[in-house]
């Protein structure tokens, strides 16, 4: 690929799951030295502007990732052009993305799972209104998602 590839993490409110996703994937890609642009946004508008979720903060802390100066965004028709690859979280909003997606735009969409195998078309679940311990679930599955998709990008061995 020419230039670096621009990989884009989308989820419901971008406050926890996606911002997570971004935090693990900047940290494979920085630890196997690939190149890429990396955002997240959120399907909704509900949390525009605002920092992650405490608990999205707290664990990425825990593993080593500082993710408190991230701030909630919308995705937008831009998007689709801006980034190669547009990935959702969950079904819900793979769906949401594909009836956004202006014709013609180059994104490829996925879901996040679906780059690991054995775990194609299985959601990372929405923490949110869940105990403090799901947002290590949702480390785990966003750090396997991020493995799987940044060993994909950086090609062959
Ligand atoms: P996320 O979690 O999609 O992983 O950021 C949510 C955050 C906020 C809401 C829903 C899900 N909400 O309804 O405000």
């Amino acid at each position: 690929m020419a230039e670096r590839p621009a990989i884009l993490f989308v989820c419901l409110g971008n406050i926890c799951r996606s911002p997570l996703a971004e935090a693990a994937f900047r940290r494979e890609a920085e630890r196997i030295g690939l190149d890429v642009a990396v955002d997240s946004a959120g399907t909704g508008d509900w949390h525009v502007g605002e920092p992650p979720d405490r608990r999205a903060i707290a664990v990425a802390r825990a593993n080593g990732v500082d993710i408190s100066g991230y701030r909630g965004r919308q995705v937008t028709a831009a998007d689709f052009d801006r980034f190669d690859h547009v990935v959702a979280l969950d079904l819900a909003n793979l769906a949401r993305l594909r009836a956004l997606q202006p014709a013609g735009s180059r994104a490829d969409l996925s879901l996040l799972l679906d780059h690991v195998p054995g775990r194609e078309g299985e959601p990372v679940a929405d923490p949110y209104y869940g105990a403090d311990a799901g947002f290590d679930t949702t480390w785990a599955d966003v750090t396997a998602g991020a493995q799987a998709l940044a060993r994909r990008l950086a090609g062959p061995e």
